[in-house]
């Protein structure tokens, strides 16, 4: 591929996702492009960047933008986040709740639906102390492929066996042929839609909890900033924004502080400040 067209396409792939496609990224774009050539019959690079500069189907370049992303997840990923919602954020929400019985979780960045599966049967696995309320997951992603895949549930056993443990797979799933498919129950807590996190999602409405892992890794600092300041915006005052293990909000959003004895949990500073003013 010529310099000018890996040029264009790090550019497009810039303006449509915020996704910073690394050096290493850049010795990827042939293999990840191939299919899509294909798919559209066309014979090289060149053909490739040329419809994408003349065209105005759209299906083109999220086929181009998709095939970029890296979608990497598995279940119960990294385990610690999935524990502390357990043991500490569901404890407090389902006393700060009471009145309304109702929490609501975004999962953003959700990929192939591994991420909010994993928090519907941690959900589901305390619900029946919770008969009357309601838990709503909403999983978003900006590649449609990903979407779809995370409604059909539908999984391989290498993808079960990465990080379900065994109990959950008997429990919440249901083999079919080759495939391993989410129960119904499972799913009903989840809606999955398209959403690129470029976009302001104040008509999301609020959250109780944001978890946005290993997605910020992949933007330069303005488009973390853009996105962190959005999802402060959309929590609610004393929710819980939750972070990959590598990622963070030090040194690139004021809005938010670690949550005391927790790891990769972040509170709203001003729900914070309050509290104190409130003591004091
Ligand atoms: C590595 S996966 C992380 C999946 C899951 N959160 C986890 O931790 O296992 C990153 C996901 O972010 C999505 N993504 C990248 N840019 C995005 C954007 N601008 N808006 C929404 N999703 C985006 C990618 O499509 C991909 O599915």
């Amino acid at each position: 591929m010529k310099e000018l067209e890996i040029q264009y396409l790090n550019k497009l792939i810039l303006e449509t996702s915020g996704v910073l496609l690394t050096k290493e990224k850049a010795y990827l774009l042939e293999a990840r492009l191939q299919p899509v050539l294909q798919k559209y019959n066309l014979h090289n690079f060149t053909e490739l960047v040329g419809s994408l500069q003349k065209t105005k189907d759209t299906n083109l370049k999220r086929d181009v933008v998709e095939a970029l992303m890296t979608n990497e997840t598995l279940f119960f990923r990294d385990l610690n986040p999935f524990e502390q919602f357990t043991n500490i954020l569901l404890p407090y929400l389902l006393k700060a709740r009471e009145s309304t019985k109702h929490i609501r979780i975004w999962s953003a960045g959700c990929s192939t639906g591994q991420e909010p599966y994993s928090l519907s049967m941690a959900i589901l696995e305390q619900q029946q102390k919770y008969p009357d309320w309601k838990f709503e997951i909403f999983a978003t992603d900006i590649s449609t492929s990903a979407i779809e895949k995370a409604i059909a549930g539908s999984y391989s056993q290498f993808e079960v066996q990465r990080g379900l443990p065994i109990n959950h797979l008997i429990k919440y799933m249901q083999k079919e042929d080759q495939k391993w498919i989410v129960k119904d129950n499972v799913k009903n807590l989840v809606k999955f839609q398209y959403f690129n996190l470029l976009e302001n999602p104040i008509l999301l409405g609020k959250f109780d909890i944001i978890f946005c892992r290993n997605v910020l890794i992949y933007f330069d600092i303005d488009i973390k900033q853009k996105i962190l300041s959005y999802f402060s915006q959309t929590l609610k005052p004393d929710g819980f924004l939750i972070l990959g293990g590598s990622e963070s909000t030090f040194g690139i959003s004021d809005y938010y502080a670690p949550k005391e004895n927790a790891k990769s949990i972040y509170i709203l500073k001003q729900h914070e400040n309050q509290k104190k003013l409130a003591s004091s």
